[in-house]
């Protein structure tokens, strides 16, 4: 299947890609401005958006994609703020926040946003839980992922090739559900 990826991080073209791709779905990235609303959960994010850009007749299938870092210490602060407070902040404004905090839990969420010809809404959610650490280590992915490392890993999300990611990251987890949902719908 040909799917659109409506959005303009290309971290997140890249990994998309990569997992859509062995299935033997093509992809293909769309950058379209699509308002940014506040909501509560990534979840009312996702259906905001897929409404939206359903009205603006974007060629379906298409895909779009929230996710968001939950720190536990933080009330799981920033959640669906995590862009606004990365774009400001930056992982150097969230490391003093974390200063003395012992209990550094934190998890990654993802949800999946998939519109489909027939005009059929889909969400597909995957989290990975983890660690921060003070500090930022590796080269790889984007976003919060030198600062996180996943339970059992001792390596940073920007540490872990882009296979050993998307084999255990919140992303890789939602499009594993989507994936199977796609393999069992007739189109
Ligand atoms: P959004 O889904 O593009 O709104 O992303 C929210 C924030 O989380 C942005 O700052 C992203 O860079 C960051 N983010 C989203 N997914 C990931 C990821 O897989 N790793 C690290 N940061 C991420």
């Amino acid at each position: 299947m040909n799917i659109n990826l409506v959005t303009s991080n290309l971290g997140k073209v890249e990994e998309l890609t990569h997992i859509l791709e062995p299935f033997g779905h093509k992809a293909s990235q769309l950058q379209v401005e699509c308002p940014e609303i506040q909501a509560p959960t990534l979840e009312e994010v996702v259906d905001f958006g897929l409404d939206w850009l359903s009205a603006q007749k974007i060629q379906t299938p298409f895909i779009i994609d929230d996710a968001g870092i939950f720190i536990e210490s933080l009330q799981n602060f920033p959640g669906v703020y995590s862009r606004y407070v990365y774009d400001t902040i930056g992982l150097q404004g969230v490391l003093k926040q974390m200063e003395g905090l012992e209990d550094k839990s934190t998890k990654f969420k993802c949800v999946i946003g998939l519109m489909l010809e027939d005009g059929s809404k889909h969400k597909f959610v995957g989290e990975c839980k983890g660690n921060l650490i003070q500090e930022m280590r590796g080269t790889g992915g984007f976003g919060y992922d030198p600062i996180f490392i996943p339970d059992g890993y001792k390596k940073t999300f920007s540490e872990l090739s882009p296979e050993e990611k998307n084999g255990i990251s919140h992303r890789g987890r939602a499009m594993e559900k989507l994936i199977k949902f796609l393999s069992n719908t007739v189109i």
